[in-house]
C-alpha cells in the first residue's frame, strides 16, 4: 500500500525518549550537559548513538575524522547521498539541545522512512559531526568531510600540537584519516540541519520555524602578551611589565571598538590565563582567546585589522611583547535558495508559521554550504539562552522542527 506522505510524522514518543536518554549522558545537576569532544561523556554518547543506529536496523558508518553516521541505502548503486545531521559534542557545561536535537531528529527521519518503506532517489545519512564546538578544532568533522582540513590548518588546533596528539591517542583517528575523510561533492545531493535558534528572534515574534538564510562569518585568534614575572611586593608599579594590564586594556578596548564602530558585529574574549599565576607574582604572561563574528567578509577584514592594531597598542602601553596566532577562519555562508524554498514548503504543509533569518551561531552547515546545496531549520529557544544549562526549547517546538526536517527530506528524496 502506498503511504500518504502528507500524513507522515516522526514517532514522537520514541524521539522524546531518545532525547531524554541522550541528555542523561554527561548530564549536569543544573540540567545541561558537559560533553566536550572526546571526553568520557562524549564518547559514551557516541556509543549510545551507534546502538540506536544498529537497533533501528540502519547501517553504522564512521569515517577517518570520526564522524558517526546512520546510513539508509536507497538501492541505487550510483545514487547520491542526502546528508542530515548536527553534533553530539557540547561546549563545557552547555545545554542539552545544541547539536543533539539535530542528530536525533536526523536519526528519527531515517527510521520513519525505513519503517514506512518509502522509496527514495537518494541514500540517506544521519551524521554526528566530530568536534563542532571546537574543543580541539571548530567544525573539525565537517571541515574534514569537505576537504578543508589541510595539514597547515591542523597545526592551528586549539591548544597546539599536544592537543592534536591527545585527539589521536584517545580516538585512534590519524592525520591521514582526517585528510582522507574528504568526500566527492558530486556524491552528495545536499545537507540539512535542524538546530535551536540560540537567540530570541523566533520566540519574540511567536514564529514556529526559522528558515536560515546565511551563517555568520567567524575568525578566532590566540593573543599572548609577554612581560616579566617579578615580585609583586618589591617591583615598582610604574616600571613592572605586567602582562595582565596589557591584556585587560585590550579586552576593554574590544568592547568599546565593537560598540562604536561595528554595531552589527560581536567579539568575545572567552578565555584568559595568567602565568605563573600567584597572588604575589606579577603576571609575566597573559594568554587570551579572541573571537569575532560578522555577516560580511569586509567587516571581518576590517575588524581583524583594527583589533590586531589595538592589541599591539595595548602591549606597547605596558611595555610588553605580543604574539598573535591566527586560528580558525570561517567565511559568512549563504544557504542554498532551493533548500530554503523546500523548507518553507514543508513548514507550509505542516501549517507552521515561518520566517527567514541569518544565523549568528556557527554550524556544520557552514562547512557543507560551499560543497553541496545546504539548508538549516531553526526552532525557538526560550529566552534565547544557549551554551548554558538554561538552554531550553519546548517539546512542541522540537517535534515541529523534526517534522519540518522529515518533510523537507521527503520532498527532496522521496520518489513515489
Ligand atoms: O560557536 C558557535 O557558534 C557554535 O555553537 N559552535
Ligand atoms: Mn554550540
Ligand atoms: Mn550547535
Amino acid at each position: 500500500m502506498k503511504t500518504d506522505l502528507k500524513r507522515i510524522r516522526v514517532n514522537e514518543s520514541r524521539f522524546k525518549d531518545d532525547f531524554e536518554a541522550l541528555a542523561k549522558i554527561g548530564g549536569t545537576p543544573e540540567g545541561g550537559v558537559n560533553r566536550t569532544t572526546f571526553s568520557d561523556a562524549h564518547l559514551a554518547a557516541r556509543r549510545w548513538f551507534r546502538q540506536q543506529i544498529e537497533s533501528a536496523g540502519l547501517e553504522f558508518r564512521m569515517d577517518g575524522a570520526g564522524n558517526h553516521s546512520a546510513f539508509l541505502d536507497c538501492g541505487e548503486k550510483n545514487a547520491q547521498t542526502l546528508l542530515v545531521g548536527s553534533h553530539l559534542d557540547s561546549v563545557p557545561f552547555g545545554g542539552r539541545f545544541d547539536g543533539a536535537l539535530g542528530v536525533l531528529a536526523a536519526l528519527e527521519v531515517l527510521r520513519v522512512i525505513r519503517e514506512n518503506e518509502i522509496p527514495c532517489r537518494y541514500h540517506l545519512e544521519a551524521i554526528d559531526f566530530t568536534d563542532e564546538e571546537g574543543t580541539f578544532f571548530p567544525l573539525q568533522g565537517s571541515s574534514a568531510l569537505v576537504g578543508k582540513l589541510t595539514p597547515d590548518r591542523l597545526k592551528a588546533v586549539l591548544g597546539g600540537a599536544n592537543a592534536l596528539q591527545k585527539i589521536l591517542d584517545i580516538t585512534g583517528i590519524t592525520i591521514e584519516g582526517l585528510l582522507a575523510a574528504q568526500r566527492d561533492p558530486d556524491s552528495l545531493a545536499g545537507y540539512l540541519e535542524l538546530h535551536i535558534e540560540q537567540g530570541m528572534r523566533l520566540e519574540r515574534d511567536s514564529v514556529h520555524i526559522g528558515i536560515v538564510s546565511s551563517i555568520v562569518g567567524i575568525r578566532s585568534y590566540q593573543v599572548n602578551f609577554f612581560g616579566l614575572a617579578d615580585h609583586a611586593g618589591t617591583s615598582e608599579m610604574k616600571t613592572r611589565k605586567d602582562a595582565a594590564q596589557g591584556a585587560s586594556e585590550f579586552i576593554l578596548t574590544v568592547r568599546k571598538t565593537l560598540l562604536s564602530d561595528y554595531p552589527d558585529c560581536v567579539a568575545n574574549v572567552g578565555k584568559l590565563s595568567l602565568e605563573p599565576g600567584a597572588f604575589n607574582i606579577v603576571p609575566g604572561t597573559a594568554r587570551l582567546a579572541l573571537e569575532f563574528r560578522a555577516a560580511e567578509t569586509n567587516q571581518l577584514d576590517s575588524l581583524e585589522k583594527d583589533l590586531i592594531q589595538k592589541a599591539r597598542e595595548a602591549a606597547h602601553h605596558y611595555n610588553l611583547e605580543i604574539e598573535i596566532e591566527h586560528l580558525a577562519r570561517y567565511p559568512p555562508m549563504p544557504m542554498h535558495p532551493a533548500m530554503m524554498d523546500t523548507i518553507q514548503a514543508a513548514a507550509d504543509r505542516l501549517a507552521l508559521s515561518h520566517t527567514t533569518l541569518a544565523s549568528r551561531a556557527g554550524h556544520d552547515a557552514q562547512s557543507l554550504a560551499a560543497f553541496c546545496p545546504s539548508g538549516m531549520i531553526f526552532i525557538p529557544s526560550v529566552e534565547g539562552a544557549s551554551h548554558s544549562p538554561r538552554e531550553y526549547s519546548t517539546w512542541e517546538d522540537c517535534r515541529n522542527g523534526a517534522n519540518v526536517l522529515l518533510h523537507t527530506v521527503l520532498e527532496l528524496a522521496a520518489s513515489n
